[in-house]
């Protein structure tokens, strides 16, 4: 393991079903007045909210409403969340909902004793927050981004064109998060499987790096083979408990920055999906899996032994007779199969991208160069194309 890192994650997690009550136990160490931030009305349909809402009143706070928050938060509604935090003296940030509400919270909170632009800010100037930061805490009901035990924040500005994520200190990482995996069984299918496509794409571009022997690689490897054998069984039988419970965990350790310590790490997939997502804002998950398998097979002979190791420990796949492209090749087939076989979309052109954007998108993707490849603008444009 040839990298040097510092590891620390200050956030506090409870988990299973009933995990719930140990809201009783965190509320009281912050103040009165919380801000109880949700989506479109999911908790609503699903009586989580009122469940949530007799806890905050039974320990004697006052309830501040805001919901709303859509799937990729705009930084419209970044700015409102601010506005009513200040507005009602928020002591504390309570999200109950996916990555998008955990993500929002953070941005409200490092936002609201700050006098600057948030977008400015934290977004295009990438500025450390100076200020005072209120605290978070999480009500997860869907498993994907991490967002529960990490510092990301994802904001979109759709009239920029541009979807941004910062990834705060550990003062920004939630102070308590609440999984219960029950919390999953009411997401719509294709939610669900957008998420585990996420998780796992969080794991390859941890894995997809680096040519030591890294103790980080082999836990990818376990929690990959984890997330595809839990999604099939979760895809058969969305109640089944053992499944979700192991998605949901799994979801937490592959973006909780453990399986990136020592390691140089990739991100290019979610560049280029971010992008897609600021010109269509399409779900997460999807923007990443209609992507991946162009990206892959592009990088793939500047990692190949990598890609080999990906084929035998997370696929099975026999290396008998074959070179070891073929058997990198073999890996990223059988990838393509399961991603078929759970769902997820497999081009960009069935999200809404139309051939003349590729050049937009193009621009609105960050290039970074911790993967096998360090990609230049044409090398996107043609991954795009290919992602058609
Ligand atoms: O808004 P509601 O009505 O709650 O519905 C949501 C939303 O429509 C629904 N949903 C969530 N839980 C549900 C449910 N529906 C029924 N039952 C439930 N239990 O699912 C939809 C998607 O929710 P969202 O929170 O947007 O999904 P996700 O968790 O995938 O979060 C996506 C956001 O996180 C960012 C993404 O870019 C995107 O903006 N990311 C954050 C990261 C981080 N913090 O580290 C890393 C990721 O790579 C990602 O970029
Ligand atoms: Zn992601």
């Amino acid at each position: 393991m040839l990298g040097n890192f510092a590891y620390h994650n200050p956030t506090k997690l409870y988990f299973g079903d009933g995990a719930l009550c140990y809201l009783n136990e965190e509320l009281p160490k912050y103040g009165k007045v919380v801000q109880l931030i949700y989506g479109g009305g999911s908790i609503k349909k699903n009586g989580l909210y009122d469940e949530i809402v007799s806890i905050l009143k039974k320990n004697g706070k006052t309830i501040v409403e805001d919901g709303g928050v859509m799937p990729n938060p705009t930084v419209e509604k970044l700015r409102e969340g601010v506005r009513i935090a200040r507005e009602n003296g928020v002591d504390f940030l309570l999200a109950v909902g996916g990555g998008s509400c955990c993500d929002y919270a953070k941005a409200v909170s490092v936002s609201v004793k700050c006098g600057e632009d948030p977008w400015d800010k934290y977004f295009i100037r990438f500025e450390e927050p100076t200020c005072e930061i209120l605290p978070v805490g999480c009500v997860l009901t869907m498993a994907g981004t991490g967002s529960e035990m990490n510092g990301g924040s994802v904001i979109t500005n759709h009239e920029a064109k541009l979807k941004i994520g910062h990834v705060f200190g550990d003062e920004v990482m939630p102070k308590f998060s609440i999984l219960n995996p029950k919390y999953t069984y009411s997401l719509p299918k294709r939610q669900m499987v957008a998420g585990v496509y996420d998780i796992f794409n969080h794991i390859c571009e941890q894995y997809f790096s680096g040519t030591d022997d890294n103790v980080s690689d082999y836990l990818a490897e376990g929690l990959m083979k984890s997330v595809v054998k839990n999604s099939r069984a979760a895809v058969l039988d969305p109640e089944n408990y053992e499944a979700r419970s192991n998605i949901m965990w799994a979801a937490t350790w592959a973006l909780n920055t453990l399986i990136a310590c020592g390691k140089e790490t990739d991100w290019m997939v979610h560049m280029i999906g971010q992008a897609v997502g600021a010109y269509t804002d399409q779900t997460h998950g999807m923007t990443l899996a209609a992507v991946s398998l162009p990206y892959y097979r592009f990088i793939m002979p500047y990692g190949v032994a990598k890609f080999a190791r990906f084929a035998k420990e997370v696929w099975g796949v026999s290396e008998e007779g074959k070179s070891e492209k073929e058997l990198a090749e073999a890996g990223l087939a059988e990838m393509e199969k399961w991603m078929k076989e759970i769902g997820v979309s497999m081009n960009i052109s069935s999200l809404g991208v139309t051939p003349d954007m590729i050049e937009g998108i193009a621009d609105a993707t960050i290039l970074l160069d911790g993967g096998y490849k360090k990609l230049t603008r044409d090398d996107v444009v043609r991954i795009l194309k290919e992602s058609l």
